[in-house]
């Protein structure tokens, strides 16, 4: 897909990997909506990305459709690409366990994704063509420990995926799924406040790079899952 002139909706544009990508495909043409809850945080890299904002809380699950709404009339009824990006995690033992950790996580990574696409994939299927981004983790292929409630989030957005893939093929809609392992960004602070670079981990630009790549791929061809990691982390 040809980027230029393109609608995207990008859901946590505000900062680390949402932010570099809108400003990429900014860069690239398109016409980019990104969302999340801080109006504070997104006015903030309005210059930055060059993309349109819009806030509201993608786990506030009895409002969006109303939001999904509003996103679709800001881009004037058309989306080409969807990139569920907004995503938390928390880390807890087997012992700290809870319900509220379990939904917090949840409702973001999963339930507020799945029923926000679900508003937007009605699009995409009569104009039968349309490119959806999911950003996973290499929390989707493996657990490990304290990773009960991101990583079980993240396994559930892989199976998303798939199933996904199965429904929208045949309406020419691309969905992929791209899993990167650490990326030094605000993910994690409660503060958000963003991490400096470091030199052998990876940075969202790698990140921005690879979800650019799966959508310019000529659209007759798409990547299902792309892993990406850091190539020496280890020191
Ligand atoms: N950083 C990593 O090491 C890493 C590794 C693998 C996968 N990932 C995944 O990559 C994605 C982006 O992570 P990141 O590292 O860029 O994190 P980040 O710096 O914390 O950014 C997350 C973005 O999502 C938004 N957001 C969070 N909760 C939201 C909600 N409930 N509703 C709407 N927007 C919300 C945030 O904005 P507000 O806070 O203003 O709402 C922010 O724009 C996530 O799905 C994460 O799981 C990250």
């Amino acid at each position: 897909m040809n980027l230029d002139g393109k609608n995207v909706i990008l859901t946590g544009g505000s900062l680390g990997i949402g932010k570099e990508t809108a400003k990429a495909l900014v860069d690239k043409g398109a016409n980019v909506l990104i969302t999340g809850r801080s109006n504070k945080r997104l006015s903030k890299v309005v210059n930055y990305t060059g993309a349109k904002i819009i806030d509201f809380d993608i786990a506030d699950i009895n409002n969006i459709t109303r939001n999904a709404n509003e996103c679709i009339k800001m881009l004037d009824g058309r989306v080409d690409v969807l990139i569920n990006n907004a995503g938390l995690g928390v880390r807890k033992s087997i012992e700290e366990l809870s319900i509220d950790d379990f939904l917090k996580v949840f409702n973001v990574n999963v339930f507020g994704l799945a029923l926000f696409t679900k508003e937007i994939v009605p699009l995409m299927k009569i104009k039968n063509s349309g490119t959806i981004i999911n950003i996973g983790s290499t929390a989707s292929l493996k657990g490990y420990k304290n990773g009960s409630i991101y990583a079980s989030s993240k396994f559930a957005l892989r199976c998303l995926t798939q199933c996904w893939q199965a429904e929208l093929r045949p309406h020419n809609i691309r969905v992929c799924q791209i899993n990167p392992s650490e990326v030094t960004t605000a993910f994690g602070s409660s503060l958000r406040i963003e991490r400096e670079d470091i030199s052998n981990k990876l940075t969202t630009k790698e990140i921005a790079h690879s979800i650019i790549s799966a959508i310019e791929m000529d659209d007759r061809g798409f990547i299902n899952e792309l892993n990406v990691w850091a190539t020496n982390p280890f020191n």
